[in-house]
């Protein structure tokens, strides 16, 4: 079964074609970073705009390069939610307007459930379950125990700050460019990490849940006292506080719910220091760590695809009547369909 997948929740506009729920044939991404980045972050009026001028080229594209037309494709899918909702209304209508005039099935898919099995699809073990699976972006941070696909329970998330805008809240503080992740993971290369002793927020506390926002701040406080500082060192030293506690509640709940096998998703899951940290702790303890290349990690509609091959069966198919619901969660294992 070939799955057309839309997905324009932020600022990537993007369509992929994916076989039986694993096999990417194509997933067209085109980002609008170099648009947003002279205002330092997303502006949604521009996103919206950009997103309606490439989504049908970018649909033909991914229909194109999967050597197929519409007519091969059995499903159209589409993030519904969460996301800005003038950036969502884009995807999700085009997505309903094909599937209306061709006579396909329409699923609409959670944009946060898709990342938590986008590690799965990208390693083709779809029955690697159960995981406990960390989804870190600019938008979110959540620790959940997946049990089978559509079936996860939230352990934790961020009570303020996602990790990821964090770390663009720190670039935008020392003056670096957006997005932040990747520029303060250049000059942490370069940089001391114990040279700075910021705070692990949360790391011992009994809950999953996370914290960001005190460590935005101290290092706020950390440069205004120390205007000579290095920004290497400051770079590294944030840095490795958010992977420490990003590893530590990933470790200590395999550890409470004997679970072996664990993922990571969302853009801050590229970061070269956290994959390195997170896997020398699962081979210390001989668990299997799921990751995802970079193109699968970050927003991309292939895993919107993905996932609505496995909703379909089980009564995920939504009907035209679906809107855009930018403010939901991952849930609790509910099936995507809004009305279910
Ligand atoms: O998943 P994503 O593309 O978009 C959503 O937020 O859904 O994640 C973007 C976030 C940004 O905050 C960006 O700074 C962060 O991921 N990021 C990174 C890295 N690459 C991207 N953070 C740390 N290290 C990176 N290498
Ligand atoms: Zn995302």
């Amino acid at each position: 079964m070939k799955v057309l997948g839309v997905e324009t929740s932020c600022d990537e506009t993007s369509a992929a074609v994916v076989r039986d729920g694993v096999e990417i044939l194509s997933n067209v991404i085109s980002s609008q970073v170099a648009l947003h980045r002279p205002y330092g972050g997303v502006v949604p009026e521009l996103a919206s705009r950009n997103h309606l001028q490439l989504i049908d080229t970018v649909i033909e594209q991914a229909l194109a390069e999967a050597r197929t037309s519409i007519d091969g494709i059995d499903v159209v899918a589409a993030t519904y939610g969460p996301g800005l909702a003038s950036s969502l209304l884009i995807g999700l209508n085009a997505a309903k307007g094909v599937a209306f005039a061709t006579g396909k099935p329409f699923v609409g898919i959670n944009h946060v459930e898709a990342h938590l099995y986008s590690p799965l699809l990208a390693n083709a073990v779809p029955d690697a379950l159960p995981t406990i699976s960390l989804i870190v972006s600019g938008g979110h941070t959540i620790l959940a125990h997946a049990t089978a696909i559509g079936k996860h329970t939230i352990l934790g998330q961020t009570v303020d700050d996602a990790a990821g805008e964090a770390f663009d809240k720190v670039a935008k503080l020392l003056g670096l460019g957006y997005p932040g992740g990747p520029e303060i993971e250049k000059r942490a290369e370069h940089g001391n990490p114990a040279s700075i002793d910021f705070p692990r927020s949360m790391l011992h506390d009994e809950s999953y849940n996370f914290s960001f926002s005190g460590l935005k701040t101290s290092v706020l406080y950390f440069l205004r006292k120390n205007p000579q500082h290095r920004v290497e060192d400051v770079c590294a030293s944030f840095q490795e506080a958010v992977v420490d506690v990003l590893v530590g509640k990933i470790v200590r709940a395999t550890i409470e719910l004997g679970v072996n096998t664990v993922s990571a998703s969302g853009g801050v899951s590229i970061n070269r220091r956290f994959r390195e940290k997170l896997g020398a702790e699962c081979a210390r303890r001989h668990l299997r760590l799921l990751l995802a290349p970079a193109n699968l990690c970050t927003d991309n509609a292939a895993m919107i695809a993905a996932l609505a091959y496995y909703k379909l069966p089980s009564g995920g198919q939504a009907d035209f009547s679906l809107e855009v619901a930018p403010s939901i969660g991952l849930g609790a294992g509910e099936l995507s369909c809004p009305h279910a």
